[in-house]
């Protein structure tokens, strides 16, 4: 951890350090002495969110890993040349473990196969993850690669889909605009056939939504559960729904439970 650097709370990463240990500690665990953790941030920032005064993710992640004593490899991708820059300079204690990529993202989505091929010897059998985050919604559809997100995955099968998706934000633009995603269709879009979801968090409502190969345990101390479980359905209408309509759909659901029983 970088010296004199206290870790930010939960709400203020997003959820993101509960995400990344839980990760890391499945590695750990799952996958054999020496292998190095492949991490790739697809909207990496410049290392600090500024708005709000928190290290940013990739930064995050490295000091973890770190910490946790994980051998990763991160693959930095920031299209804001800017941006990219002061990233390097935050990530410059990493730096061997690092690459920093001043690129679109869908251009590197095509690149990865020759990125990751350079570093591994068995690209195709490579352990990791993908964070996906994007913080405009406006531009969620037709910003985000998703076919070339979906063939990463569909490449590099143990990779796990992170996808943060922003709750409050995208429940403001639902009504009007044309660009919308709903939350159920992440899943399809990103092609991978496990999800898991995590409670929304705090007043942005972000909302981790993890796609993996296979299925895994639910880890209830993060609030992390399987998208179809009961608690996942109700956790997708909280991210989704205003709050008057959660709270009527959660009215409904009572009544469709009541009329079973009665
Ligand atoms: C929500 S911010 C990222 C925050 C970062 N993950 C963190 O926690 O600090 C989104 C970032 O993605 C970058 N971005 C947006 N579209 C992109 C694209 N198509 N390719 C690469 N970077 C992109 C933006 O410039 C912005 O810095």
């Amino acid at each position: 951890m970088i010296q004199g650097q206290s870790y930010i709370t939960e709400e203020k990463a997003r959820g993101l350090t509960a995400i990344f240990k839980q990760q890391l500690s499945v590695f750990s665990v799952k996958v054999p002495w020496q292998a190095v953790y492949l991490h790739i941030d697809m909207h990496a920032g410049c290392g600090w969110n500024h708005d709000v005064g928190v290290i940013g993710s990739p930064v995050l992640f490295a000091e973890i890993a770190t910490e946790m004593n994980v051998p990763f490899f991160m693959v930095a991708v920031e299209k804001n040349k800017s941006l990219a820059h002061q990233l390097e300079y935050a990530l410059s204690p990493y730096r061997a473990n690092v690459t920093v990529i001043a690129k679109d993202n869908a251009d590197v989505c095509d690149e990865l196969p020759g990125i990751v091929a350079r570093r591994y010897k068995r690209p195709d059998s490579v352990v990791g993850s993908v964070l996906i985050d994007p913080n405009t919604p406006h531009s969620i559809k037709s910003g985000l690669p998703w076919g070339q997100f979906a063939n990463v995955f569909q490449q590099f099968k143990r990779m796990d889909a992170l996808f943060n998706f922003p709750g409050t934000s995208m429940k403001r633009i639902k009504h009007y605009d044309a660009e919308y995603v709903c939350i159920a269709d992440v899943p399809r879009l990103l092609n991978k056939p496990h999800w898991m979801i995590r409670k929304p968090m705090g007043s942005q409502q972000f909302t981790m939504l993890v796609g993996r190969q296979c299925e895994l345990k639910e880890c209830k101390n993060i609030d992390l559960v399987n998208w179809n479980s009961e608690v996942g359905m109700e956790y997708r209408k909280l991210a989704e729904l205003t709050t008057k309509r959660y709270q009527e759909w959660r009215m409904e659901q009572r009544g469709i439970v009541q009329g079973e029983l009665f």
